[in-house]
């Protein structure tokens, strides 16, 4: 019996020893690896020999393995799921995720702080990325929103100097606050979204407990060619919970890393993470009719005014397999947009149509939609070729014929997805600032709309970084910012600062 016993273990070792054993080492030109412990030496204690070319490549991968991290967002989590539509939205736009109750999209998602680089913690105040892909029938299209429903400014043109103000300084390579408010002292639009910056909302519990929004308005078009402005929301199911200060302190000297891993553990736990997506509609002919400008993207779309109807609800269901494949690789853009839905004009909205697909092709070579995560589920068919890591135009019937117009058929346009057109009438080309601002309006509202423990800790949160500023200038102007939006507020947060009445006279 005890003989049969060993008999037994020992052919499920030989088993197993045999089923490890089963895949070959070999170089990246496929060839069998002879020993990958030891490099090749001149005898027992010699120099190496650079004819070991095994050892040479190996390292040569390790040392490419990084790319260069995202300018901004670089620190994020992903993950993979579907969309279903739970609205038919055809009658206002052709795109293909939302035209029938139960259709179902596939999308991929990142989440991701801001700031700071790859490696930073989780816990830091900071808006958070909300990126969702649809992998749709007409191609892929993004939404690449954010926790909060506000942007800092209105204008492309101020985004790298936010971004140099907010990152740490080239001096010392620390975050300051008396740079980032250097810079907002000058920008009364920031308002709103530092309030909502510097409240709890500012650090999030975790990924799958905050709501996104597009902040952009997007045009929607039906397939008579009408137009819609829509502004997407992402609601969270599980509900939006936050960390005050203290609570991402005790985090911090935890684990800063819980976001992440929360995200995996409740995908790994089949405990899907769930968000409804609504939508907020003008007509193009009431897009005046506001006391804001619904197109400035420091601008919220109150919801008691302009209803949000719910069409569909996102579930995350996988998480990634490989990180740098499927993670530090994906690439999302606002340009990204099928047919259906156009760009508003949008001044933030307008520059980053640029600017994601210009940094992705440096970030991620020239071909980055070629990368796995990053292709549609259609086949690509246009004369776009060559260049770095190119794996297309060897699939037509005559690949001969990269150009049109030419003899070979088969390839056409389709006149239905042509830019909708749009007369403009007595138009100037200019350089000015809108003249809606209403800078602080917004914010008042989200100010009195917090409970009075958050209303004390969003000045605790303000009153701790601008306590730090060095210039009295500037923490007075901050404070007429606030005291603007809410004279409670700006009272409040003055008296943090150790200021009275008097001070603010002359
Ligand atoms: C003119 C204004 C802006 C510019 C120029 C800009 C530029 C960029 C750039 C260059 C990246 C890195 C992309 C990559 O490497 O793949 C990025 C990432 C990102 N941006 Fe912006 N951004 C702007 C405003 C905004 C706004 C208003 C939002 C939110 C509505 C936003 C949300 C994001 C998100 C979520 C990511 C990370 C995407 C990912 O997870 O890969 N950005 N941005």
């Amino acid at each position: 019996m005890k003989k049969k016993l060993t008999t037994l273990i020992m052919l499920s070792i030989a088993l197993v020893g045999f089923s490890q054993t089963s895949e070959v080492m070999t170089t990246n030109g496929g060839v069998p690896v002879g020993d990958n412990q030891n490099s090749k030496t001149v005898g027992e204690y010699g120099p190496v020999l650079l004819e070991d070319i095994h050892l040479i490549e190996k390292l040569a991968a390790f040392d490419r393995e990084r790319i260069p991290e995202r300018v901004v967002h670089a620190r994020g989590a992903g993950a993979f799921g579907v969309f279903e539509a739970s609205a038919d939205m055809s009658q206002f736009t052709m795109a293909a995720p939302f035209q029938q109750v139960g259709k179902t999209t596939e999308i991929a998602i990142r989440f991701s702080t801001v700031v700071h680089g790859k490696g930073s913690p989780e816990t830091a105040r900071d808006p958070r990325g909300f990126a969702v892909k649809f992998y749709t029938d007409q191609g892929n299209y993004d939404i690449v929103g954010n926790n909060f429903p506000t942007f800092f400014i209105r204008d492309a043109i101020k985004f790298p100097d936010m971004v140099h103000a907010f990152k740490p300084s080239p001096v010392t390579n620390k975050q300051d606050p008396n740079r980032v408010f250097d810079f907002f002292s000058h920008l009364p639009e920031a308002t709103h979204t530092l309030t909502l910056l510097y409240s709890d909302y500012g650090t999030p519990a975790g990924y799958q407990f905050m709501n996104g929004s597009s902040v952009h308005a997007f045009k929607w078009i039906n397939n008579k060619g009408e137009m819609t402005y829509v502004m997407y929301h992402w609601e969270s199911k599980q509900g939006q919970k936050n960390l005050t200060a203290t609570e991402a302190e005790i985090q911090q000297g935890k684990d800063w890393q819980h976001a992440t891993v929360s995200l995996r553990n409740a995908i790994d736990s089949k405990n899907y993470p769930q968000w409804d997506l609504y939508v907020q509609m003008i007509k193009p002919e009431d897009i005046h009719s506001f006391d804001f400008w619904p197109l400035d993207a420091t601008k919220d779309w109150p919801a008691d005014k302009i209803e949000r109807i719910k069409i569909g609800t996102m579930t995350l269901n996988r998480n990634p397999i490989n990180f740098f494949q499927e993670v530090e690789s994906v690439a999302f853009a606002p340009g990204s947009l099928i047919p259906g839905v156009q760009a508003s004009e949008d001044k933030l909205l307008q520059g980053r149509l640029f600017s994601y697909f210009d940094t992705q092709r440096h970030r991620l070579g020239p071909n980055f939609q070629q990368i796995e995560v990053n292709k549609p589920k259609q086949k690509v068919v246009n004369y776009n070729s060559d260049s770095y890591s190119s794996s297309r135009n060897d699939e037509f019937d005559n690949p001969d014929v990269n150009y049109q117009p030419s003899s070979r058929t088969g390839v056409s346009d389709t006149e239905q997805y042509k830019y909708v057109q749009e007369t403009l009438k007595n138009v100037t080309i200019t350089q000015q600032k809108i003249t809606k601002t209403n800078d602080f309006g917004q914010a008042g509202d989200f100010y009195r709309s917090l409970t009075k423990k958050e209303q004390e800790n969003l000045i605790s949160n303000l009153a701790g970084d601008l306590a730090k500023v060095k210039d009295k200038n500037t923490q007075k102007t901050m404070i007429t910012y606030f005291y603007k939006a809410d004279r409670n507020y700006g009272m409040s947060l003055a008296k943090a600062l150790g200021f009275s009445m008097k001070d603010f006279m002359n």
